[in-house]
């Protein structure tokens, strides 16, 4: 398969990091040298599904296609308003399509999986188009009264339509579960035969923030490895690598690790923050928009989330 279109789309309101210091025992100054981060775009008064919407469009779009000719659409979501329906079957109203839907919670490397699911369905051999998009709002997550979580997130969306072709040349997935170091619990219904205690679980986002950031370091350089071995390329030979936004100071190490220079790691997460499974396709369109991209340049994506989920492709851009 290969992406024919691209997409994105982020909320109105720019929240910067001495906002953040009015409530909060927090500063710029910490803000910028622990993450990166400089401002994050929050919803406010728009919902997920307008902002997942828009990025589909702009991406469905660019493919030159119509809603009605996707195949598949797959949502990588974390949370949103609905437990039921997917937000995957409320997008297929919004734009008009008419395929099968379906959503997949991989964290912060939802896109990777999603990527990895519509190679195998185009494997199949009866699709033409599928939409991968990416909707995530972690600021209804968090906890807005503590520093250390609150800060990191915004929110967004990112879309690729996929077509057939010969762009993607390997993935890498891996799971290693731990339900510890970054989670969140949903409070459910009580029923006449189960009650847990008014104490049990904590319905905001839990994170052990340095836990997060060796593995996010380790796992991603080993996915890279990886994906480079099996695509049999050099990472010298890799024009962009595009990674999870998730801390700048991950980049930075991982950047070092591979011994590449900044001009091959573009980011954005000093404009938008974390915005979870979202952050690569929205950095993606962001160059595609610019012209950054060029036919015949290869691409590494690589993500890690909460499962924890890891995940890694490597591709040539054909647009
Ligand atoms: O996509 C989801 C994946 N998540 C991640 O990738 C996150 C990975 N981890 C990280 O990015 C970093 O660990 C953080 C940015 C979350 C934290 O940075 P750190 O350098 O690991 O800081 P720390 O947790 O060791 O905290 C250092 C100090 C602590 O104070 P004490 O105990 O040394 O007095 C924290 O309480 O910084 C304090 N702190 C803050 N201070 C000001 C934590 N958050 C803040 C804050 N403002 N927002």
């Amino acid at each position: 398969m290969k992406i024919i279109g691209t997409g994105s789309s982020s909320p109105s309101l720019t929240v910067s990091n001495d906002m953040l210091a009015t409530f909060l025992d927090t500063s710029d100054e910490w803000i910028q040298t622990r993450t990166g981060i400089k401002t994050r775009q929050v919803i406010s008064t728009e919902r997920l599904e307008d902002l997942a919407a828009q990025a589909c469009s702009i991406a469905i779009h660019e493919a030159g296609i119509k809603a009605e000719d996707l195949d598949y659409i797959i949502c990588s979501n974390t949370l949103n308003e609905y437990v039921t329906p997917a937000l995957s079957c409320i997008l297929q109203g919004m734009l008009g399509a008419d395929c099968p839907c379906i959503d997949l919670n991989g964290a912060c490397a939802g896109f990777i999986y999603a990527l990895d699911m519509a190679d195998a369905l185009f494997e199949r051999g009866n699709m033409e188009h599928i939409l991968v998009v990416c909707a995530e709002e972690p600021t209804r997550m968090v906890d807005w009264t503590k520093r250390d979580t609150c800060v990191l997130f915004g929110d967004g969306a990112g879309a690729v339509v996929l077509g057939k072709g010969e762009g993607f040349k390997s993935f890498k997935l891996s799971t290693f579960s731990n339900t510890e170091a970054l989670y969140q619990i949903r409070k459910l219904q009580d029923t006449p035969f189960i009650k847990r205690e008014e104490t049990e679980g904590n319905d905001a986002l839990v994170m052990k923030g340095q836990d997060v950031f060796k593995l996010a370091v380790n796992c991603s350089l080993n996915d890279i490895k990886d994906v480079l071995k099996l695509a049999g390329v050099k990472a010298d030979e890799i024009d962009h690598y595009l990674l999870h936004q998730a801390n700048m100071r991950i980049l930075d190490t991982i950047m070092r690790y591979l011994g590449q220079s900044e001009k091959n790691f573009p980011h954005n997460i000093e404009r938008y923050g974390n915005t979870s499974s979202a952050s690569i396709p929205m950095l993606l369109d962001e160059l595609n928009k610019n012209n950054k991209l060029k036919t015949g340049q290869k691409l590494v994506f690589s993500a890690f989330g909460a499962g924890f989920t890891t995940g890694a492709c490597l591709l040539e851009w054909t647009m």
